[in-house]
């Protein structure tokens, strides 16, 4: 089943934010400086879009984004978003079914993989892989296991909730960094945060 966060897209982010602080906001924009100027860029489940926003903030205009999300309420609530003069193509479907040959400079996955089983994150992987052209940036963003046990206890609380909010499909993280290494993956950047739970990297 696929994790559509369509259920909780009217109260996502104010959870989030309840939860983990400004933290996975931080994550996130901390990457931004990454975004080359007039670049074709694709991002993977953006949630309520608050990121096109702070993209506008560092990038204004020159940029095509395309947006990828599961979620219709989610996708509704990011047509709202002012993303300055940047193009937005909003594509409400899974990012892996989307057919075009379009091939972009950079991608960006905001929380999309912790969502996916092994089998499903190496899918949405490669496809997402075969999508970025060489030399191109990938920018991610997500958790990752600790062993601390406040940590564990927060992020099991996390999934069991979403898991019967939204369907989310995976029980537990999985090898999130595994994928990047075995595509080849050069890592540029690399910022850990919330106790080194929250892991962004370019
Ligand atoms: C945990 S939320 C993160 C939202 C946002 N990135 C943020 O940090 O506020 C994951 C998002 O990915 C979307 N999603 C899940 N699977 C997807 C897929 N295969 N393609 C595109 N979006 C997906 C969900 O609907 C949800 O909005």
């Amino acid at each position: 089943m696929p994790a559509n966060y369509d259920n909780s897209a009217w109260f996502y982010d104010r959870l989030s934010r309840l939860v983990y602080g400004k933290a996975l906001v931080w994550s996130q924009v901390y990457l931004l400086k990454h975004i080359p100027a007039n670049s074709n860029i694709l991002i993977a489940g953006g949630g309520t879009g608050w990121i096109l926003e702070e993209i506008a903030k560092v990038r204004p205009s020159g940029l095509t984004i395309t947006y990828a999300e599961i979620s219709s309420n989610m996708t509704a609530l990011s047509k709202k978003r002012n993303t300055g003069s940047n193009k937005v193509i909003f594509i409400n479907e899974p990012v892996e079914k989307i057919e075009n040959d379009s091939l972009y400079d950079l991608v960006f996955t905001p929380f999309l993989f912790d969502n996916f089983t092994e089998q499903t994150l190496q899918q949405v992987f490669t496809h997402m892989h075969t999508r970025l052209k060489p030399g191109g940036v990938w920018l991610d963003t997500d958790f990752r296991p600790t062993g601390k046990w406040w940590q564990t206890f927060m992020l099991k609380s996390m999934i069991m909730f979403f898991r019967m909010i939204c369907g989310r499909e995976a029980n537990k993280l999985t090898d999130i960094e595994g994928q990047f290494e075995r595509h080849k993956y050069k890592v540029i950047d690399k910022k850990s945060i919330f106790e080194e739970c929250i892991l962004s990297t370019a």
